[in-house]
């Protein structure tokens, strides 16, 4: 039985659960992992034994123009994930909680010795910096209370059904409507991509062979620059890459690059099974075919889109008795 707890914040969409949720063994809740009696109420009432825990504000540009909505969501939020859990007895098997290769700070693969995982956390943007928030209290539970936690540390996920704020659907969107794809500081970072599919069967792995306590970065080798993410689509879109790219301000905390070595996850099982170029066919196609998915996000193809937040809730956890 999976039960989806989802405050549905501008970027979430009802649609995206549709072949889950004819199941019997699935449930959706809307609600805030803020809200302490919801939480401790799911825990009980649905017999939570592991947590999955994706739940977060991401998107960086969002982060310049009000962060403290990512302190609210992300750490409060995990915070009372995690006192529900301690508070409501032993049942949980598993807490993972997905956290990002951006805690580490720009890295290339000369800067890592040994254990990437054991690395020291140097965040650059107030989102990452949350993150890094988020894993230090996942420790602390783990450690003084035994709560049974895994955190992942990933790459860029791309793929379908994505909200077009990330660059690989918002050029999808602009290359289908014929504008121009803007690139900052020149195109010249890096970012590795790997296919939702792909992460998907990584999380399975972790959850069922996982060990307690421990970190897994979920990276790819796949690695491009903005410049050649931009150019691939106009490949595909048989678009003229000098009409096509636009050059525009370069964005603060734009780091070079985040190079995660994926050995630990592969000693587990882990392989990336889609190419690039078939991860990236997969992705345009459904677009072609759901190009209204979320109504009208012309607002989220800018260059630096801020878009507006559910507020996060704080202080509930006082006034809640079990
Ligand atoms: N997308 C990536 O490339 C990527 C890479 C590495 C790590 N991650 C991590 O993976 C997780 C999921 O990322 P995503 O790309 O699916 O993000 P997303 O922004 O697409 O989705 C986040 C979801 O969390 C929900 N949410 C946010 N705050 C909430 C709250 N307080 N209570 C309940 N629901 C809330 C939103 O409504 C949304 O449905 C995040 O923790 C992110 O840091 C993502």
């Amino acid at each position: 039985m999976i039960v989806v707890l989802d405050k549905l914040d501008y970027c979430s969409n009802l649609k995206n659960l549709l072949p889950s949720r004819a199941s019997p063994k699935f449930k959706f809740v809307k609600g805030d992992i803020g809200s302490a009696h919801l939480v401790s109420y799911l825990l009980v009432t649905e017999s939570i034994d592991t947590i999955m825990h994706f739940a977060a504000q991401i998107h960086v540009d969002n982060s310049f123009g009000n962060n403290f909505e990512f302190t609210k969501n992300n750490i409060y939020g995990t915070h009372v994930l995690l006192e529900a859990c301690k508070v409501t007895g032993g049942q949980i098997r598993r807490f993972i909680h997905v956290s990002t290769g951006e805690v580490y700070r720009e890295t290339n693969e000369d800067a890592i010795v040994g254990n990437h995982e054991a690395s020291q956390l140097l965040p650059t943007s107030p989102y990452f910096a949350t993150k890094a928030g988020v894993e230090m209290l996942m420790m602390a539970y783990g450690r003084s209370y035994g709560l049974p936690v895994i955190t992942t540390r990933g790459n860029n996920v791309y793929g379908p059904n994505q909200f077009p704020e990330k660059l690989i659907p918002k050029f999808i969107l602009l290359a289908m409507r014929g504008e121009p794809l803007p690139i900052h500081r020149y195109g010249s970072n890096v970012r590795s991509y790997v296919y939702c599919e792909d992460v998907a069967k990584a999380f399975e792995i972790i959850l069922h062979r996982g060990e307690v306590g421990h970190v897994y970065n979920i990276g790819t080798e796949k690695e491009r620059r903005a410049i050649d993410v931009a150019k691939d689509m106009c490949k595909f879109f048989s678009l003229d890459v000098d009409a096509v790219i636009e050059f525009v301000d370069n964005r603060p905390f734009n780091d070079q690059r985040y190079f995660l070595n994926n050995q630990k996850l592969k000693k587990l099982g882990w392989s990336e099974g889609t190419t690039w170029e078939d991860g990236l066919k997969k992705t345009i196609d459904w677009y072609t075919c759901h190009s209204n998915w979320w109504g009208n996000v012309s607002r989220a193809l800018l260059p630096n889109p801020r878009m507006i937040m559910l507020p996060g809730i704080v202080g509930e956890f006082d006034k809640i008795q079990i």
